[in-house]
This record gives C-alpha cells, structure tokens and sequence, in this order.
C-alpha cells in the first residue's frame, strides 16, 4: 500500500491531492488551476507572504513558530525532569483544561495510543491511564473523579491543571474541587501531586503555584493556547503516556522546512491556505469539513476546529475595517458520517470543501476479514482487508462528491507515528497563519469570547462584574415567546 508519488517529495511525508478543488474536476464549483500558474498573482503574493513570515518568525504572538527548534530542547529536558520523578509513581494522569489547554492533549492522545488506553493495564506498561476533562459538566467531571478513586485512589492519581492566565472560569473550578480533595485525603502531601502548566512570569495560576510550591512548566511567552500544543502544554502529558515527543517535534520542523518554500505549488501551507480562502471568495465554499478516515485521527479534525475558526473568525481586519471573516469548520468521520452527512455534502447547499485525512498504511493494526461465510452476496469482501474496505470507501466518496462537482482534497498520512502528526499539527497551525494575512485579520487574538466571559463572572457574582450582570439580565429579560 506504499504511495510513490512524484520523485521530488520523499515517500514517508503528508501528503495532499487537491486536484479535485479545481475546475478540471469539478467545473464552475473549483478553483481555475491557472490561479496557481507560477507566474501569475497568487504565486506573487505567497512569495510576498512567505518573506513576511521570515519576519515575524519567533516575534509577538509567532514565538509558536520557535517550538520546533529554538525552545525545542529547553522544554524538552524541563518536561522530561518532571515526568520522570514522576513516572510509575501514578496509575492516573488527570488534565484539566479548556480550549487550547486541552484539545491538544485530546488529540495526541487519540491519535498516537490505542483507544483502549484506559481499559488494558497491558497496553499501558506502566504508564498511567489519561483523563482529559475539558468541561464543568458536573455529571462528566464527578464520574471521572470517581474512576480516579477507584482505579487506584486518589492518591496514585497525578492532577496536571493547564491554563495560562489561570482566570478560566472552567479550569479554576476543576483545579479547586481537585485541590480541595486531595488535600483533605493527603494534607501537605497533595503538593506533590500536582503539576500546573502556566505564565512562567504573571498570572493567577502562577501567583497559587508560586504561593503553593506546585511544580510548574512553562505556557512561554508569545504562544497562544491553540498553537501551544507543541510546547509543554501537550509535551508532559505526552511524556507520561509514553508519545513519542521527538518524533511529532521532528515532524512539525519537517513540515516547517516545507513551508519556508516561497513557491506556491511547493509550500504545503501556502497552497492550502491559497485554495481555501480563494474558493470562499471565489465560490462561495465557507463551511470546511475534516474527515479522517480515521477513527485515530478524528480528536485532530477537533483541534483543527478550534484552530481554524477561534483563529479566522473575525468581525474587523487589521486595519479596523469590518470584514466579518472565517470559515465555519466542521469535522467529520470516515466510513461513519457516509451514513450521516455525506447524503448532505453531496445534495445540500454547494458552499463546502471537504478536506479528506486518509492512512495509506494500518500496518500491524490492519485486519483481515475471513473466507467462508458462504454468502455470494458477501463474497466480495472476503480475503480483503478492513484498511481495504476504509479506503475504497473514502476514494468511493471522493469520486461521489466529484460527481456531484462538491470540491474536496485528501491529506494523506503514509502511516499514523509521531511525526506525521507532528507534520499535520505543523501544516495546519501554518496555514492558519498564511489564511491569517491573506484574511487580513489578526489570527492571534480572540475578542469576541471576552463578552462572554465577562457575563459568566457578573452572573457568577464576581465584584466589578455587576454591569455585566445587568445588562444580561436586560437583554435576556423573560418574555412570553416560551413554548
Ligand atoms: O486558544 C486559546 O487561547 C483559548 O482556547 C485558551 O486556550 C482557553 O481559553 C484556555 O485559556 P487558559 O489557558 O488561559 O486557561
């Protein structure tokens, strides 16, 4: 099943295949290839682009883009110090965090361990089972704690609480429950047990660790909560779980080399960027889907939506000019979701692309459906594969959506490790930044979710919130359009 491709691109990197975004393909609905002629406009302005970042690489809100290099090592060793006090110390690892202080971990973990985690002490060797709670549903949030006090006690359970400010409503609350608990059931021992991921320098969760003595490791300086998956934020609970922490860097600085190429039809990101954004303007295609045909690497397609739309969804551009920019990204799953939206991909409102993550390689995870059923209905699945039948589904419904002219594109991994989830963290926190500029938006910021939480704090009855408790309350005002 190995993919050999054009000469010029080894064969074990990310691969993507848009021809079936352009006219070729899906006549009026895709992109006129001459768009990324070499000589023409959007080839000048990736390479005005590219320069650009050169630029801002490692400066303000693009410290991100140092993770693979320059910080590299540094967090590396300071993450490594902590977990291995800590490993085979703890049969449970709890997250707590929202946002990008999670949906990272969410994503490594689903993609690079098997989902019987948590079940198999075989599959685990040692390391502790993972529980990510990125939300304050109180019935989710008690169950998992209750898992932790069976499955080994609370006392072999490590707490790893991420939140750079440290005022997150939702991060706050878990940590105090957590803290509250363990230090009834250890006193100062609970001290121990707690690993906190915040500003090295300000903040509330730095003023508590500081005041409490709880480990620490650095949220740096200049990298936002969605581009921090590669920093510390979702390196130490990678550690503890035994991910392969050098193989996702070495990826992302695979991925990184490719999209310094000023050319468009070599930079991954640029190309990416360039055909999303000029199908939105050009064609109207708005809404991006994500498909793995992957239960693995479905969590991506998670964090991916938390990127793309918190990053490019903005009211005003740079320049103070409203715009109302972004795409509504959506993610979906292979074979699944064939027999749930596919019937609307294909037949609904032409206004999307769908982006396709295909695996050409299960490896020793693939399995082999048996002779001998004895059914002619049937026989043809017999002796074939279930990777097989995943993928003759996904080029099945890549063919179907050409067919309905619905342009799509396939990333594909050559197999699931590391470094190709490295890759695609890389590739596409990369073309969020390309999507950025050519936007014109800042893709760093994120103040539409302020009102928000400046609500919940006046309705949570935080002082200097009490405007804001008023002003829902007028705007929310009981009327009698309640069925
Ligand atoms: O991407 C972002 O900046 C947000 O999603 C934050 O990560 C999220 O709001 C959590 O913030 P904090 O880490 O400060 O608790």
């Amino acid at each position: 099943m190995c993919h050999t491709g054009p000469a010029r691109y080894p064969v074990a990197m990310l691969r993507i295949d848009y021809a079936n975004c352009l006219s070729e393909r899906v006549g009026l609905h895709g992109l006129d290839p001459a768009r990324l002629d070499p000589a023409g406009e959007a080839q000048k302005a990736v390479e005005h682009l590219t320069a650009r970042l050169e630029e801002t690489r490692g400066t303000g809100w693009e410290r991100w883009r140092l993770l693979p290099h320059a910080l590299r090592e540094e967090h590396i060793s300071a993450c490594r110090a902590v977990a291995d006090e800590r490993q085979g110390q703890y049969d449970n690892l709890l997250v707590l965090g929202i946002g990008g202080s999670a949906l990272g971990n969410i994503a490594l973990h689903s993609a690079l361990n098997p989902p019987t985690w948590n079940l198999h002490d075989r599959v685990r060797e040692g390391r502790p089972r993972l529980f990510v709670v990125d939300n304050v549903d109180p019935a989710n949030f008690g169950a998992v704690l209750d898992a932790c006090r069976a499955l080994g006690g609370l006392d072999r359970t490590l707490v790893n609480v991420i939140s750079k400010s440290g005022e997150t409503a939702e991060t706050a609350a878990q940590f105090m429950i957590v803290r509250d608990m363990l230090r009834r059931e250890l006193g100062d021992r609970h001290r121990e047990q707690i690993v906190a991921i915040t500003d090295p320098a300000k903040g509330t969760m730095r003023s508590i660790c500081d005041r409490e003595g709880y480990a620490t490791l650095p949220v740096p300086e200049g990298v936002g909560g969605r581009f921090s998956v590669l920093s510390p934020v979702g390196l130490f609970s990678s550690m503890m779980v035994g991910i392969d922490v050098e193989g996702l860097l070495d990826g992302a600085a695979t991925m990184d080399e490719r999209c310094r190429v000023p050319s468009l039809r070599e930079n991954p990101a640029a190309l990416l960027a360039t055909l999303l954004v000029e199908l939105a303007a050009r064609k109207g295609k708005t809404n991006h889907v994500m498909m793995p045909y992957s239960n693995a690497l479905y969590m991506l397609a998670d964090w991916f939506r938390q990127l793309w739309a918190e990053s490019l969804g903005k009211r005003v551009d740079t320049r103070g000019e409203e715009v109302f920019a972004g795409f509504t990204p959506i993610k979906a799953l292979g074979t699944t979701d064939q027999h749930s939206q596919v019937q609307l991909y294909r037949e609904g409102p032409n206004d999307k692309v769908i982006a396709f993550v295909e695996v050409e390689d299960f490896g020793e995870h693939d399995i082999a459906i048996p002779k001998g059923l004895g059914v002619e209905a049937l026989a043809y699945l017999e002796g074939k594969t279930l990777a097989q039948l995943l993928n003759a589904e996904k080029r099945a419904t890549e063919y179907a959506l050409v067919e309905s002219r619905r342009p799509n594109l396939t990333i594909r991994f050559p197999t699931i490790d590391a470094q190709h989830v490295g890759e695609f963290i890389w590739l596409w926190q990369m073309t969020t930044a390309y999507a950025g500029l050519m936007l014109g938006v800042n893709a760093y910021d994120q103040p539409a979710v302020e009102l928000g939480k400046q609500a919940t704090f006046g309705l949570m009855g935080r002082r200097g919130y009490e405007e804001h408790l008023q002003k829902v309350r007028q705007t929310l005002v009981e009327t009698e359009w309640v069925v």
